[in-house]
């Protein structure tokens, strides 16, 4: 992945910033993208970032103004990574209408204007590779998670849409699915604060492997995913979850 010029929206924290790392010691320019403006500025410095960019993903203007100024400092986009994401932690009755679309606003529309930013150049390019964040919950049902379970289905299948109508173009477009992974979003937007212990308890009664993952254990799967050892894959939900789906 060395000096590949990799987008990572999602990059201040948890696997977006892991992934970030990751493919920082791997030797590629990365390029942050986040809402949080200081975590953003703490990510960059860490990763040696020329450019970064602060803003949200649901504004199509911000997403096309990130794609074009890599494209004017580098001259090319080789690497998507859409890992920018929230969740809501509610059932229908008690989603209202602004909840419900601030979760599709980030998690579908963001990704969305995100993919079709940098699949422009990509194809002109004749190269390039995006990564989705799906999520088990994308392929299962989940309680109380009812917006992020159906924003998840939508990432599941604008990956095998677009992956459909770019396998000609050199353009692979992959998703990863994780289970529980240990991040500030596991602990989010519950009723009552969480502690580890409560996620360890988490852990040990849902996970097959009984534990949460670290979010290097994802960004390791992103990073091969871009790699050329992924070469034969495309339109791909890769679930890193423990066993979580597969009972
Ligand atoms: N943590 C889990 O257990 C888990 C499991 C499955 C999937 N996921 C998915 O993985 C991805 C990363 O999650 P995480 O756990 O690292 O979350 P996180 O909350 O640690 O990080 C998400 C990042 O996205 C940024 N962000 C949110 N809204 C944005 C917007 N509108 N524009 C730009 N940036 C925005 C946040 O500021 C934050 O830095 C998400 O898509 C999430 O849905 C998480």
């Amino acid at each position: 992945m060395k000096d590949k010029i990799v987008l990572i929206t999602g990059a201040a924290s948890g696997m977006g910033a892991a992934t970030a790392r990751l493919f920082a010691a791997a030797g590629s320019v990365v390029v942050p993208v986040d809402l949080d403006e200081p975590g953003l500025e703490n990510i960059a410095r860490e990763v040696n970032a020329e450019i970064s960019f602060a803003g949200d993903i649901s504004d199509s203007g911000f997403c096309d103004h990130c794609v074009d100024e890599t494209l004017n400092k580098y001259g090319r986009v080789d690497v998507l990574v859409n890992a920018a994401g929230i969740i809501r932690r509610t059932d229908a009755i008690n989603t209202d209408d602004d909840e419900w679309r601030r979760v599709m606003a980030v998690n579908v529309d963001g990704l969305f204007y995100m993919s079709r930013a940098a699949v422009r150049p990509m194809k002109a390019q004749g190269a390039g590779v995006i990564v989705n964040f799906g999520s088990i919950w994308g392929s299962i049902g989940a309680e109380n998670t009812l917006a992020y379970c159906a924003s998840k289905g939508a990432v599941h299948q604008i990956t095998r849409a677009m992956a459909l109508d770019h396998a000609t173009d050199g353009i692979r477009i992959n998703a990863v699915c994780p289970g529980e992974v240990n991040t500030p979003m596991l602990a989010s937007q519950r009723e009552n604060p969480v502690t580890q212990s409560d996620l360890q308890a988490l852990a040990d009664a849902t996970i097959p492997m009984k534990r949460l993952a670290d979010p290097e254990e994802v960004a390791k799967v992103v990073l091969f995913l871009a790699s050329e050892d992924a070469s034969y894959m495309t339109g791909a939900l890769v679930p890193v979850d423990a066993g979580y789906t597969a009972q």
